[in-house]
């Protein structure tokens, strides 16, 4: 069988059939789904299952694989510390689970690094009846389709992100340790990808600021721009199937886990990510 794909919106994503991650894959087919990736951004792998070995083996072909250092041991994979364990479940007495869930606002995984992961794959083990779903916005199309003149706006302007926490401000030494806990970093606003020198917007619901205005001045523009973004036709929604394993690239995409389930059901989900290069710098300064 030969490898197959397909497209699956207009914006992005395409479906790839016909390959068995369990095997090794030869050179040209992974060259096939490399040049894929560059084009589509998103891929649906839907073929026959694959054990975790075989998943890291995989995943290895893209680059180097995060070990996820200051993740707890029960949130990996017993002897694969490459994979997270993404799960969502009743609590123990079966009421649905409350509070936050991974991935609910538009973001772009680890941008509060200097060197973000590259690619992430998420693969299915366990789905709720209904739903679960996860959405990826092209940012390409965000950023083409702005006018010249908010493209102009943006050159230079960098935007600090940081993970979607509440800082403790309840005394100077408690927000510095709040900060010193939770990164920040600027990146440009625009971002060139590295492999295909095209423009991506680099916005997410994860910025606090952008880098020498205040908050209150930042936010009108990057709500503006988050909105503009995320507009249904650059929007991709995947609906999973059992042991589906996508792959996106967080270069230029955003994505957001919809939570559109019922949560006393089981959501299970596998993640690697590939490191990326340094697109970023540290930023200590003011976030209000
Ligand atoms: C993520 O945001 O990395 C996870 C997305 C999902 O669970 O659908």
């Amino acid at each position: 069988m030969t490898l197959q794909i397909r497209k699956l919106s207009y914006a992005l994503g395409a479906e790839i059939t016909g390959v068995d991650l369990g095997k090794p894959l030869d050179d040209a087919t992974f060259g096939e789904i490399q040049r894929a990736f560059l084009e589509h951004h998103v891929l649906v792998f839907r073929g026959p299952p694959f054990t975790r070995a075989q998943y890291v083996a995989f995943g290895r072909r893209f680059g180097e694989l995060d070990t996820n250092e200051t993740y707890a041991a029960d949130k990996k994979a017993p002897e694969f510390p490459q994979i997270t364990l993404v799960v969502s479940k009743p609590k123990p007495n079966g009421e649905a689970a409350t509070g936050r869930f991974n991935g609910q606002d538009w973001h772009t995984d680890h941008s509060h690094l200097p060197d973000p992961c590259s690619a992430t794959l998420l693969h299915n083990i366990e789905l709720p009846g209904l739903g679960g779903d996860t959405q990826f916005c092209n940012m390409y199309r965000a950023y083409e389709t702005l006018s010249d003149g908010m493209k102009k706006l943006l050159e230079g302007l960098h935007a600090v992100h940081m993970e979607s926490v509440v800082l403790d401000r309840s005394t100077p030494e408690r927000y510095a340790e709040a900060r010193r806990l939770n990164p920040s970093t600027a990146h440009p606003i625009v971002r060139v990808h590295p492999e295909t020198g095209r423009k991506a917007l680099y916005v997410s619901d994860q910025i606090k600021t952008l880098v020498g205005m205040t908050a209150e001045e930042s936010k009108p523009l990057l709500r503006f721009l988050v909105e503009h973004a995320v507009r249904p036709q650059n929007v991709y929604r995947h609906i999973w199937q059992k042991n589906d394993l996508v792959m996106w690239d967080n270069r230029c995409l955003l994505h957001i886990a919809l939570g559109d389930y019922d949560r006393t059901q089981v959501r299970h989900m596998e993640k690697m990510t590939v490191n990326g290069n340094r697109c970023g710098y540290t930023y200590d300064g003011p976030l209000e």
